[in-house]
């Protein structure tokens, strides 16, 4: 068995709040999520507003510091590196997130922006960087036209394309997409995807790929997780997940998926996580589950393999 690329072991983030009467209140955001993401593999994480994803991609990078558990990458332990230490991470992990109008900064020009994080990470001459930007946008289909120009007289989907760009500056192994693509319109979202599909195939790398959408999500990813309440309550070949999938859970958001070319809407009712903490017994799903019996209302279930390669956690679904 290879070493996984990325191990995430029993991973849980609580932020605290406090109150306006001073009170602490706790949001279990990330919980006990253990994970293997194989070298070239891509996994999709899947599920509704507030449920963790981008907390869980924050933990991954270093953004936000862990309350429990351990983050291997490559083979190393880099759970609790020092600020100064975490460079080779932020190197060999990108991020790209949802918005690319407040993630490109507005006043700089595209070479700017696709440079900067070059003279932080590398010794390249002013000559090698040039050459460098220039290459990564042609690879993100733009051209050297776009070198001079700010964010603002690009379209959505080409912005898009230049935060892509900007974070395989550093030559990442892992890119972790945060909904890339919800942002934009339905016809520019494909053509996005397709990039994110060829560059993978042609940089040989690997991808964590979040979306509200499953039907996004498959058509990127090898694996699918599936997060409820800050756990992962489905994972598997993410074909098996979308035509047979066995948490209610993910049998809802397959049933709230929208007709082609149309936007996904949100589910009626977001994951309360304030409520969930409150509810630390058994199952977070239980209140909208309706195959809820009085073992889901006691006992936590845990993610377990149903069958090979495919995990659940449910104590409702049982082998025929
Ligand atoms: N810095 C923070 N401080 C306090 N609570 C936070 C913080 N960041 C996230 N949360 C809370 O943690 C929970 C998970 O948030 P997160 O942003 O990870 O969800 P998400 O699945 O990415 O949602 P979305 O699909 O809307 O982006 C939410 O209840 C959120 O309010
Ligand atoms: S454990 Fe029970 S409440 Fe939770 S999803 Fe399964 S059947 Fe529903
Ligand atoms: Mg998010």
């Amino acid at each position: 068995m290879t070493l996984p690329l990325l191990r995430l072991e029993n991973v849980d983030k609580v932020f605290v709040k406090k109150t306006m009467m001073g009170k602490k209140s706790y949001i279990h955001a990330v919980r006990g999520i253990t994970l293997d993401i194989q070298r070239g593999e891509a996994l999709g994480i899947v599920g509704e507003s507030g449920c963790g994803k981008s907390t869980l991609a924050s933990l991954i990078i270093r953004l936000e510091t862990l309350t429990r558990g351990k983050i291997i990458l490559d083979g190393t332990d880099v759970t609790s590196l020092k600020e100064k230490d975490l460079r080779p991470l932020r190197r060999f992990v990108q991020i790209v997130f949802q918005d690319p109008y407040s993630s490109l900064s507005p006043r700089m020009t595209v070479e700017e922006i696709l440079t900067e994080p070059l003279k932080i990470m590398t010794k390249l001459s002013k000559a090698e960087m040039h050459a460098k930007v220039t290459a990564l946008l042609e690879l993100v289909g733009m051209n050297a036209s776009c070198l001079d120009r700010y964010p603002h007289e690009f379209s959505g989907g080409q912005r898009q394309r230049i935060s892509i760009a900007r974070a395989l500056t550093t030559e990442p192994e892992i890119l972790i997409l945060d909904e890339p693509t919800s942002a934009l319109d339905v016809s520019v979202q494909a053509q996005v995807l397709n990039l994110l599909n060829d560059l993978r195939q042609k940089l040989h790398l690997t991808y964590i790929f979040i979306s509200h959408n499953l039907a996004v999500v498959k058509y990127i990813s090898d694996r699918t997780a599936v997060m409820y309440a800050g756990q992962i309550v489905e994972l598997g070949p993410s074909e098996k997940i979308m035509l047979e999938p066995l948490h209610p859970y993910t049998r809802e958001l397959i049933a709230a998926l929208p007709a082609v070319g149309k936007k996904l809407k949100p589910l009626t009712k977001a994951a309360d996580m304030t409520e969930n903490v409150a509810q630390e017994r058994g199952c977070p799903y239980q209140n909208r589950c309706p195959l809820v019996d009085l073992r889901c209302k006691s006992e936590r279930p845990p993610l377990a393999q149903f069958e090979p390669g495919h995990f659940l956690a449910c104590w409702g679904v049982t082998k025929s």
